[in-house]
């Protein structure tokens, strides 16, 4: 085990798998797609999510890392040798390249905008330039692929340094104080004139729009904010000591997440309305208001580039997390070294990332094409950071509710003596409620 890395202590583990779950998930894509689905009733349908989902499934994938010390391909395999349960991890692999690719491409985005706030082209910005400022800035090819490849780079070198050191030591002081200036941003959303229609858009829910895509996005998104399904949390699992808690840490990292999230609706939909914006306008959302709102902020210049800045890391503890999944299995199953597994899956990451880089101007043909109809990055989100993690959180749910058995996962979570009072409940969940319910959500897609 110490020469694959351990962490360095119970508080460096939280923070590093709170600094996985927390990233351009709770700030970009959680508005984004409340935006999308019509607001309070999606936030309601998602917080469900999160505790009769997430929880479980976290817990999970935390239990199965650490009883096996191994990257998800090599857990399967561990517990359940010469089987096929091994492709699980395998699409872990696979759908931890793909959600790298346009994630970073977003990141990438965060860089940018910090260096426009640092310039000040945010000064005296109203609604109609932000719109303009972003749909220039995704529709320069080279600066977008730049972007991606500096971002790359930047994910590629952490993972290199290794667990402790390379994945611990970042977060520490930074993501507390990304946490207040959200608290500054929101108070100034709040005060902006015409606030209150956000407010009625984010909490009060309007049952008429019920409907099968809501559950599905609800669902893809409470999976992506936690980083599950694809053996991310599984192998962060798997660096874990037996005396650490694994059923409080589940609760931390899910409330401190789902918090930063809320958190982030409160500040984009009290400014979006009070602009006339439109919710519903897809991945560019959050872009297209921040701006307007650090433009009518004392010192606005400042907090915009240190906010994207801290963005910016939030986003690069998620990727480091997300590239250590292909890299551990390279690693543990393949032999290789750290660096040269690190720069292969990097380098993958992002020529899968190009299309996403690209969609915003010289891809725009794919909007046009009868499939496509979105652009390339909405389409890989929703492909690889719904679907595929959704699909992957299933078969997590079911090998270790019944192939592994719940009374061994128990004997891991409860490893050192911890108690878990609500362990009925977990069992009930991780055996019936989850398999079924993913099942039935995804099911209605197709009918
Ligand atoms: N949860 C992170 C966020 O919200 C992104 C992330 C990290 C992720 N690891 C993952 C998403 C694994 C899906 C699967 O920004």
């Amino acid at each position: 085990m110490s020469s694959r890395g351990n962490w360095g202590s119970r508080a460096g583990f939280i923070l590093a798998a709170a600094g996985s779950a927390v990233g351009l998930g709770n700030i970009w894509r959680f508005p984004y797609i409340t935006g999308k689905n019509g607001g309070a009733l999606f936030v309601l349908i998602y917080i469900g999510c999160v505790i009769v989902l997430g929880l479980p499934v976290l817990l999970a994938e935390f239990s199965l890392g650490r009883a096996t010390t191994r990257n998800p391909v090599g857990a399967f395999a561990a517990i359940r040798p010469n089987s096929i349960w091994h492709w699980t991890g395998y699409l872990g692999v696979i759908t931890g390249v793909m959600i790298l690719s346009f994630y970073s491409v977003v990141a990438g985005w965060t860089l940018g905008y910090c260096f426009k706030s640092l310039s000040g082209q945010f000064s005296g910005i109203d609604k109609g330039k932000a719109l303009a400022m972003f749909g220039r800035f995704i529709a320069s090819p080279w600066l977008q692929v730049l972007l991606l490849a500096i971002f790359m780079v930047l994910t590629i070198y952490i993972v290199i340094k290794g667990v402790a050191a390379g994945l611990e030591r970042y977060s520490k002081i930074l993501m507390p104080t990304l946490f207040l200036i959200m608290i500054l941003l929101m108070v100034r959303s709040l005060t902006l004139p015409g606030a209150g229609k956000g407010l009625l858009f984010y909490l009060k829910p309007d049952f008429a729009k019920i409907s099968g895509p809501v559950f599905l996005e609800a669902m893809g998104q409470a999976f992506f904010s936690l980083s599950l399904g694809m053996g991310t949390m599984l192998t962060y699992g798997s660096y874990l000591g037996k005396k650490e808690n694994l059923v409080s840490s589940a609760a931390w990292v899910a409330a401190l997440d789902t918090t930063i999230a809320i958190l982030s609706g409160f500040i984009i939909f009290p400014a979006l309305f009070s602009q006339n914006m439109e919710p519903g306008q897809g991945p560019g959302l959050v872009f297209n208001i921040l701006p307007v709102i650090f433009a009518r902020m004392p010192g606005g210049m400042w907090f915009g580039s240190l906010f994207f800045m801290l963005l910016a890391v939030a986003a690069l503890t998620s990727t480091i997390s997300i590239l250590e999944v292909p890299v551990a299995f390279l690693i543990d199953e393949k032999k290789w070294t750290r660096r040269k597994a690190s720069w292969l899956m990097g380098a993958l990451a992002f020529a899968f990332g190009v299309p996403s880089a690209l969609s915003g101007g010289g891809m725009k043909f794919f909007s046009s094409l009868p499939f496509f109809h979105i652009d390339f990055l909405s389409l890989w989100d929703k492909i690889w950071g719904n679907v595929a993690l959704s699909v992957g959180a299933f078969f997590i749910a079911v090998f270790v509710a019944h192939v592994w058995k719940t009374a061994n996962a128990l004997d891991e979570i409860t490893a050192d003596g911890a108690s878990f009072r609500l362990a009925r409940l977990w069992v009930i969940a991780i055996k019936y409620v989850c398999p079924l319910l993913i099942l039935v959500v995804l099911a209605s897609q197709f009918f």
